[in-house]
C-alpha cells in the first residue's frame, strides 16, 4: 500500500522521531513546493519566465521565478507556528517570524529556486531546506550561524520530469514522489546508501584552468583513466543544479564538486554554506557519503555569515577522502 507524506510524518511523530512541529513544517515545504511546481511547469504558460529586473545580495540577477517562489516559500512557512525566523538565498537579511503569527521553535533556511540558469531552458530545478532549532531571544542574522550537523532536517524538492521531494530528519534518506493528478507525495523510496567507490563525477570543467592545484591534479587523474594512477575509466556529468547533481548522486553515486576558484579568489567557493552545502552534506552523510570543503567535514564548519560560501565536494566516500587526501599533499 502506498504511503503519503502525512501519514509518514504521523507515524514518525507517533515514533517520536520528530515532534508535532516539526512535521507541520516538514509538511508545510511539500505543500508551498505543490504551488512552486505549478508554476515552474507552465512557465511561459504563467508568464514567469526571464528576468525580474532586480538583484540578490550576491548581486546576481534574480529571475522572476526566484522572486516568486521565495514569496511562496515564505507565505507558506511563516503562518505554521512552527518557526520563529527564516533566511534564504534571496532576501540580504533573515525574516523574523511576523507578530501576527505564533513564534515558534525552528528556523528555517532555504533556497527556494536552486539551478536558476536552468529555468528557461526547461532543465531540472529544485528548492533547497535546512531545519535547526533556533535559540531564544531574538532572532537575527547571528542566530543562523549554527553548523551544519546541527541541523535537524534538511531535504529538497527537484522539479523536473518527476517532481521528487526527498528528506532525512536524521533516520536515514526518504523520498517521495508527487503525483500530479492526486496532488500527494507518495513514499518512493528509503533506505538510500551512496556506494564509497564511483566512476563517475560531477565538476564544471570549463573552469579547470582557474583551479588550485590539488583539484587540477585530481581531475586530470580521473581524466587519465584506466592508463592513470587511478586505474579506472571515470564518466562525467553536469546538470548546473545542485539538486540534480546530489539527487543523482544519492541514486546512483558519483562525486560532485564545487571547487574554490581564482576568478573570484576573495570568494572561498560558489555554493552557499547555510542553504545549499550543509543541507546536502547532511543529506549525502545521512546516506553513507561523505562532504567535505577539501579540508574539513562541511557539516563542522563554524558559519561566520549567513550568505556565506564554500568549497564542495561530496558524495562517495572514498572519492571524497581522495580529493581531501589532494588537498593535504599538494597545497
Ligand atoms: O546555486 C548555484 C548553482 O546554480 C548550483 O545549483 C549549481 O551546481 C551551480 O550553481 C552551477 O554553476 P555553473 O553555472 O558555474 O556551472
Amino acid at each position: 500500500m502506498s504511503i503519503t507524506l502525512p501519514q509518514y510524518l504521523l507515524n514518525a511523530v507517533q515514533k517520536q522521531e520528530i515532534d508535532n512541529d516539526l512535521a507541520v513544517l516538514i509538511s508545510s515545504v511539500a505543500q508551498l513546493s505543490k504551488v512552486i511546481n505549478d508554476k515552474v511547469t507552465h512557465g511561459a504558460l504563467a508568464g514567469v519566465l526571464g528576468f525580474a529586473g532586480t538583484d540578490n545580495v550576491q548581486g546576481e540577477h534574480q529571475k522572476k521565478l526566484d522572486v516568486l517562489s521565495n514569496e511562496i516559500f515564505v507565505h507558506g512557512v511563516e503562518w505554521t507556528g512552527a518557526v520563529a525566523g527564516m533566511a534564504s538565498e534571496e532576501m540580504d537579511d533573515c525574516l523574523p517570524t511576523p507578530k501576527q503569527f505564533r513564534r515558534g521553535e525552528y528556523l528555517i533556511t532555504f533556497d527556494p529556486l536552486d539551478g536558476s540558469s536552468n529555468i528557461d531552458i526547461n532543465a531540472p530545478i529544485g528548492t533547497i531546506f535546512s531545519i535547526t532549532k533556533a535559540p531564544q531571544g531574538e532572532i537575527t542574522n547571528e542566530s543562523f550561524l549554527i553548523p551544519g550537523k546541527e541541523q535537524v532536517a534538511a531535504g529538497y524538492v527537484m522539479y523536473s520530469p518527476q517532481t521528487i521531494m526527498t528528506f532525512s530528519f536524521g533516520k536515514g534518506v526518504v523520498m517521495f514522489t508527487l503525483n500530479m493528478n492526486t496532488g500527494d507525495y507518495i513514499l518512493t523510496k528509503e533506505n538510500f546508501t551512496i556506494a564509497p567507490s564511483t566512476e563517475e563525477f560531477a565538476i564544471n570543467m570549463s573552469n579547470m584552468r582557474h583551479w588550485a592545484k590539488p583539484v587540477k591534479q585530481y581531475v586530470l587523474d580521473l581524466l587519465a583513466g584506466k592508463d592513470g594512477p587511478l586505474g579506472k575509466n571515470y564518466n562525467m556529468r553536469w546538470v548546473a543544479a545542485m539538486v540534480a547533481e546530489v539527487h543523482r548522486v544519492l541514486c546512483r553515486g558519483g562525486i560532485f564538486m564545487y571547487p574554490w576558484d581564482n576568478r573570484k579568489p576573495e570568494q572561498p567557493g560558489k555554493l552557499r554554506l547555510m542553504y545549499e552545502a550543509n543541507p546536502m552534506a547532511f543529506l549525502i552523510e545521512q546516506a553513507g557519503g561523505a562532504a567535505s570543503t577539501g579540508k574539513i567535514r562541511i557539516l563542522d564548519v563554524v558559519p561566520e555569515k549567513l550568505h556565506q560560501r564554500v568549497p564542495v565536494f561530496l558524495g562517495a566516500k572514498e572519492e571524497v577522502e581522495r580529493v581531501v587526501r589532494y588537498h593535504q599533499e599538494l597545497s
